[in-house]
């Protein structure tokens, strides 16, 4: 349909404000519209008919994959049964707690509660919000920082856009906010001394948070948050012996773990959760995407025991709680989420996820860790990247001016695979929904290679 195409195209332009765009070259034309109109397994299938591997899940979020009839049934079952309804003063609807019973029974042990948002980012929010009320209610309101790390990724509100540790969202916004602090990103392959193991890595990164904690006064820190595996910074599996390391500061100085869990969380990295993958004990768990697989926004916060425990104190003492939203537990998008997780669970997915994941890795690797620009391969579960350096041996980066990875990521379009160009360095990132077979990772791999050979 070109004369449809065309009108769309030109409204696109014209009237949509797109996220995460350079809005003077999408204005001007300068970069193709793409209308996606279908999805199947792992394709997706644009307006002009063509069709492309996913293998980013959209924004690593559709992890049983396109086109779940189960999923699409129950929503519309339950926007026919009761579209709406709100969850203040105590309402619920079957969805929304059936939902958090099947949340709390795959959580990591000493999880007692969910409370639903819609997106990782106001997901983020609340739990700064608990965080500082915790505090207050216990009678310590100068504990109220929260340190996050660089190249972290937490969402792009205010006070998220200030976890978030990535310059691209903090320029010309005036963030980060106080009270938000940054250490290390656990990133190994770029740390600044080249002779540190992984392990005497983990050690510095600890070391880093311990000297900002003491330089700023242990009582005014009040938490940390990371990602299990650095994500949008980079995808980056955490050095060996990282989290342990990274606890036993923490429970010194009596400061809560957020474990953000929207990427890892629901079986990405082989495990139900992140935080069992690395022996994490969160007081607070973030979840999105995969709750629903991105069939409907959907987030949560699960509150560990610890932390419930004394926000029913705080709300003996002050009344209700301050805070919701009118489509906190949306009983559509909770219908989504108990279908999703029946489906992870009937196609044994988070067991796919492991071991098709450790199967592409090892292919990536195979294919490419020879390749004189390729610095890096690396991976956990059904995720993946490729880190590319204009020399090896010396690790020295290319100019970010000459764009690498976004050519590579191109390229690989060109040939009928997604990847995504991570937004701070020359990294390629994979996703794919964690029903990829071992033929589709084949596929992937192989135009990877390609499209690498091609530009480098
Ligand atoms: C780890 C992490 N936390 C939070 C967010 C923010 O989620 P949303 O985009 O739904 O606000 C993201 C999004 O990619 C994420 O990767």
């Amino acid at each position: 349909m070109p004369n449809r195409s065309n009108e769309l195209a030109a409204w696109d332009r014209d009237h949509f404000f797109h996220p995460s765009t350079h809005m003077g070259m999408h204005a001007r034309g300068e970069m193709p519209t793409r209308v996606i109109g279908g999805g199947e397994g792992v394709y997706i299938t644009d307006t002009s008919g063509r069709t492309s591997l996913d293998a980013f899940a959209g924004l690593y979020c559709v992890n049983v994959g396109y086109g779940r009839k189960k999923i699409a049934d129950a929503i519309a079952a339950q926007a026919s049964e009761l579209a709406y309804y709100h969850a203040y003063v105590g309402h619920g609807t079957e969805a929304s707690i059936t939902l958090s019973k099947m949340i709390i029974d795959r959580a990591p042990k000493g999880m007692s509660r969910v409370y639903f948002g819609l997106s990782g980012s106001d997901a983020n929010e609340t739990n700064i919000k608990l965080i500082w009320y915790y505090n207050n209610v216990l009678g310590r309101p100068e504990k109220k920082k929260i340190i996050s790390r660089w190249r972290g990724y937490h969402g792009s509100g205010v006070m998220t856009g200030s976890l978030t540790g990535l310059a691209g969202f903090h320029n010309a916004f005036d963030l980060p906010r106080a009270p938000i602090l940054h250490t290390e990103a656990p990133y190994h392959y770029r740390r600044a001394d080249r002779s540190m193991s992984q392990e005497q890595f983990s050690q510095h990164c600890a070391d880093e948070l311990e000297k900002l904690i003491v330089a700023q006064g242990p009582e005014t820190i009040a938490a940390f948050i990371g990602e299990p595996v650095l994500g949008t910074g980079g995808i980056v599996p955490p050095p060996v012996g990282y989290w342990t390391r990274i606890q036993a500061v923490l429970k010194k100085y009596d400061i809560l773990l957020v474990a953000d869990e929207v990427v890892t969380g629901f079986g990405r990295l082989g495990t139900m959760f992140g935080s069992d993958h690395y022996g994490m004990q969160p007081d607070l768990i973030t979840i999105a995407k995969g709750l629903t697989s991105a069939y409907a926004p959907l987030s949560g916060v699960i509150v560990g025991e610890k932390m419930w425990k004394v926000l029913v104190e705080g709300s003996d003492k002050l009344g209700p709680i301050g805070h919701g939203w009118t489509y906190s537990a949306h009983p559509i998008c909770a219908a989504a989420g108990v279908a999703n997780l029946e489906l992870i669970d009937e196609l044994d997915l988070v067991k796919n996820a492991g071991e098709t994941g450790a199967y592409f890795n090892a292919q990536l690797a195979k294919a490419l860790s020879d390749h004189k620009n390729v610095g890096e391969v690396r991976g956990e579960g059904m995720l993946a990247a490729l880190e590319f350096v204009e020399d090896r041996d010396e690790r020295r980066f290319f100019d970010p001016s000459r764009k690498v990875g976004p050519q590579v990521a191109a390229a690989l379009a060109e040939r009928g695979v997604i990847g995504r160009a991570m937004p701070q360095g020359d990294i390629l990132g994979f996703a794919p929904p964690l029903c990829l077979t071992r033929e589709e990772a084949d596929i992937v791999v192989e135009r990877t290679a390609d499209a690498v050979k091609s530009v480098l």
